[in-house]
């Protein structure tokens, strides 16, 4: 590879932000200068995605008016359930989110508006919209009576509520709360960069999130967290986990829910996921998923140096709540809708074309024949 080639834009950096900062000196994520394990002790959802899209936390009256929006939007058109339900049963949730936000964008008033007022007011829209749609997917394709949003209820009891038809106990509600404002924001990760390439074409908020679910989807990126699930029900039991990881490790096989671009001694986020996924397992009364969790991170810190990310712990969290597994990355979807639109509104607000180079190694020039000399 030509030294100049710096595949992956690894260590480029291609633009400023004032949204989010892994900040050497507190070893932390951070969002607007705040650490996010500090937001999951002081504040609510609602209030981080206030945070992250208005530049400050709210005061009362500011978070009452924004959770008034947020609540006021959560209705589908009878359009958007409609193609909902005609949707193949067995199509992934992540292109049900990427169908549903790329409808809402034909369906909104405001789609060519790309004033910074009218962005807000559309990323609220999306917000506020998606888990409607998510959950009306999880209800439908198992042939359940679909449930409306429910405007007394938070954004996370909502999401429970429409699920499942109950909200669960206000612990559960929490841990889900928490991992929510732990994927909400993360700087110019794959996904984010997507969303801020497709909008400094001056294309709509609703194409750049559209864009960004279909990147975010990928197994190295937000699909992790259905990957370890996945690698946790393959290792069954405890008993098994030790084994499991050793053969793995052996294969040199990629280990889902470790390992990070940015992160290289340990994500900040997981010490703070752990705990409530140990909260939760308590709740649930079972232990077997954190036993596994142990074993599998002591052997890859220990083996291979390699430290878990946060879709380690929140992949059996989400199970343990009791979510289908390919749900969890479309949970992580409307977590960072969030991060996303931020990140677009400071790219509109200081835009220019994302087009990088490409070392060129094909053919040399050569001449077009003609098709009967071919
Ligand atoms: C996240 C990820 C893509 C980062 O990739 P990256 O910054 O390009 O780092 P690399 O893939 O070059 O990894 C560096 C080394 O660590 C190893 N490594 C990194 N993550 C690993 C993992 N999860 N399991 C096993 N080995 C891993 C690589 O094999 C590589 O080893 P080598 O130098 O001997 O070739 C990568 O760690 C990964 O695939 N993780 C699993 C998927 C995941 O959990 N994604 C969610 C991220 S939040």
């Amino acid at each position: 590879m030509n030294e100049d080639v710096k595949k992956g834009l690894l260590g480029i950096v291609v633009d400023e932000t004032e949204i989010s900062k892994v900040m050497p000196e507190i070893n932390s994520l951070t969002y607007r200068g705040y650490a996010a394990q500090d937001l999951c002790v002081a504040c609510r959802f609602e209030e981080v995605a206030y945070l992250i899209l208005n530049k400050d936390l709210p005061n009362s009256i500011q978070l009452k008016k924004f959770e008034k929006e947020e609540r006021d939007n959560r209705e589908l058109t009878k359009n958007l359930y409609e193609i909902i339900k005609h949707l193949p049963k067995k199509s992934h949730p992540m292109d049900l989110a990427r169908t549903a936000v790329s409808v809402m964008g034909l369906e909104d008033k405001e789609t060519s508006n790309s004033s910074p007022e009218a962005n807000l007011r559309k990323a609220i829209r999306i917000f506020s919209k998606t888990p409607t749609a998510l959950a009306a997917f999880y209800r439908i394709r198992k042939g359940q009576k679909l449930i409306k949003p429910n405007n007394n209820l938070s954004f996370s009891e909502n999401f429970f509520y429409m699920c499942f038809g109950k909200v669960p106990q206000k612990e559960i509600v929490k841990a889900f709360d928490v991992s929510l404002i732990l994927y909400a924001e993360h700087s110019f990760n794959v996904s984010t960069f997507t969303a801020r390439t497709i909008t400094s074409s001056l294309s709509d908020i609703h194409g750049a999130i559209t864009g960004a679910i279909a990147s975010l989807k990928g197994p190295l990126h937000g699909g992790a967290n259905e990957e370890v699930m996945r690698m946790m029900k393959k290792i069954k039991k405890p008993e098994n986990a030790l084994k499991w990881i050793k053969n793995a490790i052996a294969k040199k096989q990629v280990v889902m829910g470790f390992g990070h671009r940015v992160y290289k001694s340990g994500d900040s986020r997981v010490p703070t996921m752990r705990e409530y996924f140990g909260k939760v397992a308590k709740i649930k009364k079972n232990k077997s998923y954190e036993k596994i969790y142990d074993i599998i991170e002591k052997t890859m810190i220990k083996e291979k140096n390699i430290y878990p990310n946060v879709d380690f712990p929140t992949g059996p969290t989400y199970h343990l709540m009791g979510f289908d597994t390919d749900f969890f990355t479309p949970i992580f979807v409307i977590s960072r809708i969030i991060g996303w639109s931020a990140h677009i509104m400071e790219q509109h607000a200081a835009n220019k074309l994302i087009r990088p180079l490409a070392k060129y190694k094909g053919n040399k020039y050569r001449q077009v024949m003609d098709l009967n000399q071919r």
